[in-house]
């Protein structure tokens, strides 16, 4: 959404490239104002692009009635496989998260933008700002934001706050953290893949102390045999949990006995992690009893720390997927 302001800056660039093209090498057309405005219908967080015009909820139920029931449902509870607009309040950290106009858009500018802009899905860009400000009143109210008295006009709906805007934030992490190399560089021609943590990142190109993914740097890495035919890359955490395993968890999940899940067991595996790790670590460290059995708190060695309890998950999970 923050990359829109650059969008734009970057489409009045083209333009007035084009300005230059045009009359040096005698081909395209001016973009006059009008063409631009005919583009230029983004609207920003702040309001900003918001025509004038005034609509309400009341007016706003029958359109929506007659223009967007028919996918999204009465109530915004979609119809069928149609995107469900309304509801699905705390459930974003959940493991089935709703993500509506409501539980999820950090701004109602979007959800004008996107009426306007795309619906109905099969005449987009049919409504007038009127019907506009009108329908997008009645998600709002749909969703508990507004009440049924709104009147929403550009000053109002400038003003709305949505209810989980405060988990969006700026990322203002660099794009790369990588330093160009410029002598004494890996030469790429050695680098070989060999493997990957967790079947997705390579590492072993990763040059010592390049600073590159510190946590996972190839010197780091060894490797363990999984199987007979797969390698498998540890991370440090594996690798120090490792010893704990041998130590206090090998003796069921080795095996599989009393109904733990067996190391390797890729199947077993991918369902509990399929519950997140923190859950994995949770139950580890207070002991758990699912259906299958019994799992001590600690494998039974209360001598261990949380740390080594979770390294010694982390190389049961990474050996298992
Ligand atoms: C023919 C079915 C249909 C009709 C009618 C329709 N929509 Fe949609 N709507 C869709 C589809 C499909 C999408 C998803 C489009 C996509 O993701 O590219 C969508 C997406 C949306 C979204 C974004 C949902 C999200 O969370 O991403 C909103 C808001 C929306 N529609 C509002 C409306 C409104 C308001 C109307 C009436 C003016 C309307 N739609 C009419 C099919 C429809
Ligand atoms: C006495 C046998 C035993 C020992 C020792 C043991 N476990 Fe378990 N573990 C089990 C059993 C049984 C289950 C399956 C419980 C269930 O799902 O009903 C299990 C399940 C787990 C799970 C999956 C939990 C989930 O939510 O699905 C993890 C993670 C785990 N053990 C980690 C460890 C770690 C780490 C150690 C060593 C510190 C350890 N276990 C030692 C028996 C054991």
């Amino acid at each position: 959404m923050f990359r829109f302001r650059n969008f734009n800056i970057l489409i009045a660039c083209l333009l007035m490239g084009n300005v230059a093209e045009a009359a040096s090498l005698g081909i395209g057309t001016h973009a006059s104002p009008e063409v631009i405005l005919g583009w230029d219908i983004d609207i920003r967080p702040d309001g900003l692009g918001l025509p004038d015009g005034e609509g309400s909820v009341s007016s706003g139920e029958p359109l929506y009635e007659s223009k967007c029931a028919g996918c999204h449902g009465l109530f915004g509870e979609g119809e069928g496989r149609w995107p469900v607009l309304a509801g699905g309040e705390n459930t974003l950290d959940t493991m089935r998260p709703e993500k509506t106009v409501g539980s999820y858009w950090p701004y109602a500018s979007t959800l004008w933008d996107y009426i306007y802009r795309a619906m109905p899905y099969t005449a987009p860009q049919s409504l007038t700002h009127e019907e506009v400000y009108s329908i997008a009143a009645y998600v709002l109210y749909l969703n508990d934001i507004v009440g049924d008295d709104f009147i929403s006009n550009k000053k109002t709906f400038s003003q709305i706050k949505m209810p989980n805007v405060a988990n969006f934030y700026v990322d203002d992490r660099p794009d790369v953290e990588n330093v160009r190399c410029m002598k004494d560089c890996a030469n790429p021609a050695e680098f070989q893949i060999v493997t990957t943590i967790n079947g997705l990142t390579p590492t072993s190109h990763f040059k010592k102390d390049s600073g590159v993914a510190s946590s996972h740097s190839g010197s780091n890495v060894s490797v363990v045999q999984k199987s007979d035919a797969i390698k498998v890359a540890l991370s440090p955490m594996a690798n120090a949990g490792k010893p704990v395993y041998i130590k206090s968890c090998q003796t069921c999940h080795n095996t599989g006995i009393a109904g733990a899940p067996k190391l390797g067991d890729l199947v077993e595996w991918s369902s509990r992690l399929s519950q997140g790790i923190r859950i994995l670590h949770k139950h580890a460290i207070n002991g758990y009893q699912g259906g299958s059995g019994v799992m001590p708190a600690r494998g039974g060695n209360m001598s261990l720390t949380d740390d080594e309890v979770i390294n010694a998950v982390a190389y049961m999970v990474e050996l298992s997927r």
